[in-house]
Formats: structure tokens, sequence, C-alpha cells
């Protein structure tokens, strides 16, 4: 018998051992840290999703005489949350916890309010978005002190870029309902 299979037992029982093992976090950053990152990223993918979709919603449904100015913008931001769903749920995957799989999940997690109004007015439209992403940009600060509080250092860089970016999206929307002739600030 070579060494090599002499070796070969021992290393099957490690093997097996080590696939009835419980699942160990990806990241390794512990149980705790995988319970609490993901599930505030979780509930932060779900309203991503919502407001993808009430972006979406108003950029089908706005009308007026700055339809096109507003529903291309709307489309720029719509597919810009769109972008960040996938890294939020693979990022709650890599700390070792679960993610969204379903409508249904998205629906019981979000904090975003749906607006399914028959019609609402251009202003309202922007003026309801801008407060959203506001919202959005809070539940990130709140979601970056958990990372932090982990030192999640990788989901606190991402979700310093998706901060900034519901911030610009935010600025954007503030812009485009003030009036012309209001001073700049
Ligand atoms: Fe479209």
């Amino acid at each position: 018998m070579d060494a090599k299979t002499a070796t070969k037992p021992r290393n099957a029982a490690a093997a097996a051992k080590a696939r009835r093992a419980p699942v160990a976090t990806p990241a390794g950053l512990g149980e705790a840290a995988a319970q609490d990152i993901g599930a505030a990223l979780n509930a932060l993918c779900a309203d991503v999703f919502a407001l993808y979709l009430k972006t979406k919603n108003f950029h089908w449904h706005v009308s007026g005489p700055h339809f096109r100015d507003y529903h291309l913008l709307l489309d720029e931001q719509g597919d810009q949350l769109f972008a960040i769903t996938d890294p939020i749920a693979e990022r709650a995957r890599k700390v070792g916890a679960t993610t969204l799989r379903s409508i249904g999940q998205i629906g019981r997690l979000q904090r975003v309010l749906d607006n399914d109004a028959e019609y609402v007015s251009p202003q309202d439209m922007l003026a309801e978005l801008r407060e959203d992403n506001q919202r959005l940009a809070d539940r990130m600060r709140a979601a970056h002190g958990v990372c932090d509080e982990h030192g999640d250092m990788a989901t606190t860089s991402l979700l310093e870029v998706w901060i900034d970016e519901a911030e610009r999206r935010a600025w954007f929307l503030f812009e485009a309902t003030r009036r012309g002739d209001e001073p700049g600030r």
C-alpha cells in the first residue's frame, strides 16, 4: 500500500464529516452576523424591488408637458434600482444568509408603500419618489450600522455607493420639481 492509498480512507472520512457539518458562513463572519446582516439586506432588497416597480409604474403612467423628460428620468432611475437588487441578494448569500424567493416575500418585507392610484400628477409622482429615495438612503445608513457592528467592511462599502446613488436620485427628483423662478439653494 503506497502512502497515497493509505491516507485515502482518512481523507474520505474527513470529507464525509465536512459534508455533514453545519453549513459554515461563507464569509466567515459568524452566525449572528449572517442573521443580522441577512435580515437588513433582505428588507433592503425588498424595498429596492418595490421602489423599482413604483418608479416603472410612474415611468409608464406619467403624462403632461414634461412627459419625455420625466419618462426618461424615471427609466434611468428604475434601471439603477434594478441593477443593485442582484448584488444586495448575493451579498446576503455571501455572509451566510438566505435571500428573497418570491414577489410574495417582497410584499411581506417591503417598507416602501405601493401607489396603485388610477391617476397621480407628475409633480406628486416625483415628490413621492424623492421621499422614497430619501427613506431608502436612511434605511441603507441603518443597515450600514448593522454591518459595521459585525466588521463587515465589504457590505458597508457597497452600501456607501448605494447611498450615494439614492441621494443622487433624490437630488434629481428634487431639482425636477422646483419651480424655475426659485433662487438656487
Ligand atoms: Fe420603458
